[in-house]
């Protein structure tokens, strides 16, 4: 398979994803990083290194990242989303091993990167900041790594955390910023795709009825997550974010609906802050190439996701 780095803040669909990419025969999991966001950045490491084992992938290294922004302070995760220990108060049974110590995760990032170089496919699913540092300890990341995965922003769409933010790239705009103007080839999969694939309460059953114990605990943990958004699509069901976002890191191809636009973050202190500005300007004439535009911006896709996600996390 294809050499894949992920960096995360393992809550829910973070659990998803990682399910799905060791799931997945296309993807050699290369190493995990981990940053605050969903949860702070230690307990993700220990909820990935609990999810690796149950997926019988104890071999993949894992690093703890950024415990905060690259400035300012944070004020802790959304319990009420992911629960207070991020995967939905499950308690899953303890890996026997602990994250690496000796190395952060933007070390092993820019370590992966040169392991596999040009081969590389960087995956972030949560905030932006280890990404954001893994570029200043080595200046020449863009060109190792074969390619960019970032589940962030809202393009045409409201925000998730104020009107006009999303929640990876509002934790950190400063670090959002760096990452997407950098010089390297990144996919963005915003709100505008992920809030339109779904996993439903049948979907829960299925996972919950399965004989392995990895899709009974997604299943057991997507409780808390559907109570959330109860509120937001008037029944028991959640958005794919994060698993959608490791679908097109491990298929390669970018899906057709993607134009290459340019892409602002602001990381003003207004009202504006953690907006993904994308210039959709030439949309009625198909996008006409940019010059300046680098971030390729998935805003469709053409089949559901959610029956092909859970086809992969139970068979
Ligand atoms: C993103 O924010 C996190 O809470 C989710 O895990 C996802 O990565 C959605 O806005
Ligand atoms: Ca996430």
């Amino acid at each position: 398979g294809r050499p894949v780095y992920l960096d995360c803040d393992t809550g829910i669909d973070d659990s998803l994803a990682i399910a799905y990419l060791m799931a997945h025969p296309d993807v050699d999991l290369v190493g995990v990083g981990t940053s605050f966001g969903n949860i702070d950045a230690h307990r993700a490491a220990r909820n990935t290194l609990d999810l690796l084992a149950l997926g019988g992938h104890d071999h993949v290294p894992v690093a703890i990242g950024a415990e905060k922004p690259l400035s300012g302070a944070w004020n802790g995760g959304p319990a009420h989303i992911h629960g207070a220990n991020g995967v939905g108060d499950v308690e899953l049974p303890r890996a026997g091993r602990e994250p690496q110590t000796d190395e952060s995760a933007a070390d092993l990032l820019v370590r992966m990167a040169h392991e596999h170089e040009g081969e590389l496919r960087v995956l972030a699913i949560g905030p932006l900041t280890n990404l954001a540092r893994a570029l200043d300890v080595e200046t020449a990341l863009p060109y190792l790594v074969e390619s960019v995965v970032v589940m962030g922003g809202a393009a045409r769409v409201p925000g998730n955390v104020t009107p006009v933010a999303e929640a990876n790239i509002f934790n950190d705009p400063d670090a959002a910023d760096r990452v997407l103007s950098a010089d390297w080839p990144l996919t963005l999969i915003p709100l505008d795709v992920t809030m339109e694939h779904l996993i439903e309460e049948s979907d829960r059953a299925t996972l919950l009825a399965a004989d392995e114990p990895l899709p009974r605990a997604l299943g057991q943990m997507l409780d808390v997550y559907y109570e959330f958004y109860v509120a937001t699509y008037g029944r028991r069901c959640a958005p794919l974010h994060d698993p959608l976002a490791a679908a097109v890191a491990a298929v390669g191809a970018t899906p057709v609906m993607a134009p290459t636009v340019q892409v602002v973050v602001d990381a003003t202190d207004g009202p504006g802050r953690g907006q993904t500005i994308c210039d959709l300007r030439g949309e009625r004439v198909g996008y006409p190439v940019q010059p300046t535009a680098r971030v390729r911006l998935v805003l469709t896709l053409d089949a559901p996701f959610g029956p092909h996600l859970i086809e992969r996390l139970t068979s």
